[in-house]
């Protein structure tokens, strides 16, 4: 099983960036929690960050057929690209998304999510934990998946 955490724009500057909001971790620490999670739950994991909206399409449609899961801080394109949203319907690929800050408690134009209704489910307001989180949900969305396709193989083997 393999996901993809796909992370939007100036999640790269986390560390540095309004650290009143979003805390001094670093995205590269992030990702280090994230993959000794995957390593001990045996799923296999890689990173991407881009500012950059189309550069986000392309990574979520070179998925299709590749990843069983999908984790997305679409950072600021969460709230205005439908290119993403389309990007996310279109690949069919379970998607966790997350924020690292509340986005319901902050400015009103962050509380719409343009992505939320093509995910799995959404994940905000825990700080860098927010990631820890999704990782628990991806994992067990990814076992849900595991045991539809072995029913369905056994119900194969059946007929
Ligand atoms: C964010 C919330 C967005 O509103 C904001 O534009 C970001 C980060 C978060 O993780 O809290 O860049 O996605």
């Amino acid at each position: 099983m393999k996901i993809m955490v796909i992370q939007g724009p100036n999640l790269n500057m986390l560390g540095l960036r309004e650290q009143n909001i979003y805390g001094p971790m670093k995205l590269e620490d992030i990702h280090e929690q994230m993959e000794g999670f995957a390593k001990q739950a045996n799923i296999e994991i890689e990173f991407f960050q881009s500012n950059l909206e189309g550069e986000i399409v392309d990574k979520i449609q070179e998925c299709l057929g590749v990843c069983d899961g999908i984790i997305l801080n679409a950072a600021a394109y969460t709230h205005t690209s439908i290119a993403i949203a389309d990007a996310i319907r279109a690949v069919q690929i379970p998607t966790v998304e997350v924020h690292i800050s509340n986005i319901h408690a902050r400015e009103e134009y962050r509380h719409k999510s343009l992505i939320a209704p093509h995910c799995a489910g959404q994940i905000t307001g825990f700080g860098p934990f927010s990631y820890h989180l999704a990782m628990v949900a991806m994992s067990q969305i990814l076992t849900e998946i595991q045991a539809m396709k072995q029913a369905e193989n056994q119900a194969g083997e059946q007929n």
